[in-house]
């Protein structure tokens, strides 16, 4: 059990006999025990679970395999890609055993509870239909598998004595487009508070004027005191610090004036020259409200909180602290490729800082309520954030899915959402639904804002948006005129036309591009496609690629960048997920995605730099593909394109030139989307330097960079590779945190004597961890791989894999070792403090 939150009288330098901690938070993390079985003698606490697995939590049951075609196989019609007859599904959401009932029991002590305290669980998620029991009691029950909830557990508690806690969940067949994940996927907290207290989620931070000169800073705290409480023995202090935790102004308010304000304490600060929070500058500021009765303190509560403005102004775009600023988002799944659902604060630092490294500002987190680590991070390490809800409503996409529960929970669902989100300066957009196929209905505009008037009611700060794919109804119905923010999923050439019919004068890619691609692996000849399927079940990373809805990346770089009232895209998707082969629909053994700029093992693809070239303007760009080695195509058309975000460049081959090309950046948007111009390539040559016509032979692709002035500048080699010769390894990260829970990601790739990458190597490598740390999981990116995650053992994806190390609770050094016949093995050493 790990203590989150430790109050120590010392803090609140007053005189009190209060006992030394106020308030107490803990994780159940350790022993667990865990079924896949049923009974509902699993609720006593009498019944004898020391068979059961062990497991900490978070934990995803189903991520451990086996991948069968049978999990989950849907026989069914997926409508929004035009399907008009069911055919099989295998891989829908990712072949993993996910379907079924799991149940969890662990037995805990709880020191600080005693007669007169208050206690408290909170699920930051449970996948799914959550029933939860203490002591053989029904606490509660939740059934939406994404989203936070809480319940009051202080009558089921025992003083002084073991507690069972006994979660059942279970997921329906058919319930989802996507790999959901199973089980108790993320914490579990216990709070314990005295009888008068700050609630879960009990503060409202708002920033109502933000300028340089100062902020106006408004807290709304809840409390909520034993019955009968003499309200003006009480008060609320709450101070304002900075973030170098400097106390910067503190506020006394008694609670008399409770009744007259809705159960909460209304205060007001105002913070002069305030430090700004955006994605350059993630400045957190914290809120500390401490509850007293008279001098004795009660409860001690921070809220950690950003100052920043976020308008959206008409014809002009979406502004943060006044700059105008363009979202270069990403859609991501919940999902950490082979860790499943499972929450892992590493790995979702990890994701975030390959994204920032892209020049990505912001995350849409589709199609659901993100974990609240992700949330933390992004307001740590500033990205920004669209927290979405539901992928449908009371219209089914999946027969089993949230169409379910639409009518009794829709509410609870996003007030929990915005509650647990809305202090995080990094959640700057509410999403409340993704081409829900009520947006083909008249009249359902009405559910569309009712849902947008909930969050308005909850957060009156935040613009709401939605996803919607079906562009000609929605601006015909109301559908899109009623939300704060249309947005609209792919069609990007319909933006113009549907602009002048919607009111708000501004338009949101909420989901765009849908190319597809496989790292390392190119298809010829080069030509753009849609739907294309090939015996090996890749796409070509070439970026030629996408759906039949959907396009290439340049398709939307166009919008965004010529028409003023385009606010920016969120890219389908950032990370490759479980689930959704698109459009090896029915190709088992695919399960995974294609759609992301960089793979399922977290290595990037090509795509990230022609992503990069166009969105991080800080840092250089200049990245050449293919590879060049070529076995068997000598003299053949092999295409080079070169991602860059220098104007210009010239391609050498064997110190051949073949030739300059520079960015055509005459290209607009009117005339290069027709037939002619999208198989020419047209929008394409504004954004990437491409050279159809070179010929492969072995030796030296070589790309020498010109600024706009025409001097060399810089220049980049790409090498056809030798005969495979050892290992190359390199961790993201060699100094670790001995908590049992960090995670090292090891690149582990093939080279040549010279250090040239095998792009073609597929071989077995073999794994060891000793010392201070185990071996955790792998992964390769290759989506028609069936391959354990966590074996220890892989074959490498064009050369490449990613192995995952984690780290023990004993400090130390971890000893890491990649071997694999043929070639020279590797060691690499981690130090975990
Ligand atoms: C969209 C949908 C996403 C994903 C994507 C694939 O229509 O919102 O969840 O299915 O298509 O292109």
């Amino acid at each position: 059990m790990k203590k989150i939150c430790l109050v120590l009288l010392g803090l609140c330098g007053m005189l009190t006999t209060l006992p030394a901690q106020v308030r107490n938070e803990f994780l159940l993390e350790k022993n667990w025990k865990f079924t896949r079985e049923d009974n509902p003698e699993f609720v006593n606490p009498s019944f004898n679970d020391s068979k059961w697995q062990s497991v900490t939590v978070p934990h995803d049951w189903a991520i451990y395999g086996p991948f069968s075609a049978q999990n989950d196989k849907q026989d069914v019609a997926i409508a929004q890609d035009g399907q008009k007859e069911a055919m099989e599904h295998a891989g829908r959401t990712g072949g993993l055993p996910f379907v079924g009932v799991g149940w969890y029991r662990t037995q805990f002590d709880v020191p600080q509870f005693a007669p007169g305290k208050r206690a408290f669980i909170l699920f930051d998620g449970a996948m799914s239909q959550a029933n939860v029991y203490i002591n053989g009691e029904k606490v509660g029950y939740w059934p939406y598998g994404y989203n936070s909830f809480h319940f009051d557990i202080t009558k089921y508690l025992k003083p002084g004595e073991k507690n069972t806690l006994a979660v059942r969940l279970e997921n329906l067949p058919e319930s989802s487009r996507w790999y959901p994940g199973a089980g108790l996927y993320r914490n579990v907290h216990v709070i314990v508070t005295e009888d008068a207290h700050i609630p879960v989620w009990g503060t409202y931070v708002t920033t109502p004027e933000v300028n340089k000169q100062f902020a106006k800073i408004n807290v709304q705290t809840k409390v909520e005191l034993p019955e009968g409480a003499d309200l003006s023995k009480y008060s609320l202090v709450t101070s304002i610090w900075n973030p170098n935790k400097q106390k910067l102004t503190e506020t006394t308010t008694s609670l008399s004036q409770l009744p007259y304000n809705n159960g909460s304490v209304n205060q007001e600060f105002i913070v002069r020259t305030p430090t700004l929070w955006s994605p350059d500058m993630p400045a957190l500021y914290v809120a500390e409200a401490r509850l007293y009765e008279s001098t004795a303190l009660k409860d001690i509560y921070s809220t950690p909180f950003g100052i920043r403005s976020i308008e959206i102004i008409p014809e002009k775009g979406f502004f943060l602290n006044g700059e105008k600023t363009v979202f270069k988002g990403v859609c991501n799944h919940h999902d950490l490729g082979p860790l499943g659902a499972a929450v892992n604060d590493a790995a979702i630092r990890r994701q975030i800082r390959i994204l920032k490294d892209m020049g990505c500002n912001a995350i849409r987190t589709s199609h659901n309520m993100p974990a609240p680590e992700l949330v933390k991070a992004c307001d740590e390490m500033g990205m920004m954030l669209m927290a979405e809800s539901f992928d449908e409503w009371n219209v089914a996409k999946c027969k089993n899915g949230y169409n379910l529960l639409f009518d009794e929970w829709v509410e609870k669902d996003l007030v929990n959402l915005i509650h647990n989100f809305r202090n995080n300066p990094s959640v700057v957009m509410w999403c409340i639904g993704n081409e829900v196929p009520n947006q083909w209905n008249e009249g359902d505009c009405k559910i569309a804002k009712r849902l947008q008037d909930i969050c308005h009611r909850e957060d009156p700060t935040r613009p709401v948006t939605q996803g919607m794919d079906a562009p000609d109804a929605v601006v015909n119905n109301n559908f899109a005129a009623v939300m704060d923010v249309a947005g609209f999923n792919y069609r990007p050439q319909l933006y113009k036309v549907n602009y002048k019919k919607l009111p708000q004068g501004i338009i949101l890619g909420s989901e765009t591009a849908s190319t597809v691609s496989s790292r390392g692996v190119y298809k010829f000849p080069v030509e753009r496609k849609a739907m294309a399927v090939y015996d090996d079940n890749q796409s070509s990373s070439y970026d030629v690629e996408h759906c039949s809805w959907s396009n290439l990346p340049e398709d939307d770089f166009i919008q965004h960048e010529d028409l003023p009232y385009c606010i920016g895209e969120f890219v389908w998707t950032g990370f490759d997920y479980l689930g959704e082969p698109t459009p090896y629909y029915t190709n088992w053994p695919s399960h995974s995605s294609l759609f992301g700029i960089i793979d399922l093992a977290g290595i990037p693809k090509d795509r990230y730099y022609l992503y990069r070239s166009h969105w991080n303007k800080a840092e250089r760009t200049l990245h050449i593909l293919p590879h060049w080695t070529w076995s068997g195509r000598e003299g053949e058309t092999t295409p080079v394109f070169v991602y860059t975000n220098y104007p210009s460049a010239e391609l050498f081959i064997n110190g051949k030139s073949q030739g300059k090309r520079t960015k055509d950046l005459s290209i607009g948007i009117d005339s290069s989307y027709t037939d002619a111009a999208k198989a020419a390539f047209e929008r394409q040559k504004r954004y990437r330097l491409m050279w159809m016509d070179t010929k492969y032979e072995p030796g030296t692709l070589k790309v020498v960079a010109y600024d706009k002035d025409g001097n060399a500048v810089a220049e980049e080699e790409v090498h056809t590779a030798g005969k495979p010769h050892h290992i190359e390894l390199t961790a993201d990260r060699k100094q670790l945190t001995a908590d049992g829970k960090d995670l090292s990601f090891i690149n582990v790739r093939v080279v040549d004597k010279d250090g040239n990458l095998c792009p073609n190597d597929t071989r077995q490598i073999k794994f060891e961890v000793r010392g201070a740390g185990s071996y955790h999981a792998a992964a390769n990116g290759n989506s028609a791989s069936l391959e354990s995650f966590q074996a220890p053992h892989m074959k490498l994806f064009s050369g490449q894999l990613t192995a995952i190390v984690q780290t023990s609770e004993q400090p130390g050094i971890i000893f890491f070792e990649a071997s694999a016949p043929g070639v020279k093995g590797a060691k690499i050493e981690l130090i975990s403090k």
